[in-house]
């Protein structure tokens, strides 16, 4: 039996096939810091993770697990602070065992893939849960967003349960290389 849901077993898969030692990675929702950790140790000691979040507790949480070795930031992710990241990656929703208001929305989030899409040089994944009502909302949107980006140099996969709407499901995003002029 897996011992993590399977979407989430899905990304880590895929950063692992972008992520080298030594890169700049940005956990865009680092909640209790399970990722990040993750992201770490793709990145290994000379690389670096930058984590947002806008909880304190979240961050503390991470801080906690990472024994120090992220760079955490109190901050929502409409604004990334750094000018280049191989990979971003997004956790929707709500904190596991806090408030559940306190969640992601639509706008920022939106907002901030945007932002992505100028600073990732490889990959964006954004793993989605539409099983509360922000979040279905939220998925909705980020859904019509993937589909304007036909004309654009990036690859975009979409890993859902087709039969299970309101299950968690994963957009992973890959920069093509760009024809040479
Ligand atoms: C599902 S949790 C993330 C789980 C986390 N990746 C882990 O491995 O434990 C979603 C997190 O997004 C955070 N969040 C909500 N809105 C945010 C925003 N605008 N900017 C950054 N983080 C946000 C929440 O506080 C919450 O901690």
């Amino acid at each position: 039996m897996l011992s993590m849901k399977p979407h989430l077993v899905l990304a880590h898969h895929f950063w692992s096939e972008v992520v080298e030692p030594g890169d700049t990675v940005i956990d865009a929702t680092c909640g209790n810091g399970h990722d990040t950790l993750y992201l770490s140790s793709l990145v290994g000691k000379t690389g670096r993770v930058i984590g947002y979040d806008i909880q304190p507790e979240a961050i503390a949480a991470t801080k906690r697990r990472l024994e120090g070795a992220a760079e955490l930031k109190l901050l929502s992710h409409e604004q990334f602070e750094e000018p280049h990241a191989t990979l971003i990656v997004y956790n929707l929703g709500y904190l596991p065992g806090a408030n559940k208001r306190v969640t992601t929305a639509a706008k920022t989030t939106l907002q901030s893939v945007h932002h992505a899409l100028q600073i990732a040089s490889r990959a964006i994944s954004i793993l989605c849960y539409p099983g509360h009502e922000e979040g279905m909302h939220e998925a909705e949107q980020l859904l019509a967003w993937i589909s304007s980006l036909k004309e654009t140099y990036w690859d975009v996969s979409l890993h859902r349960w087709p039969l299970k709407r309101h299950s968690p499901f994963l957009i992973w995003l890959t920069k093509q290389t760009p024809p040479p002029s």
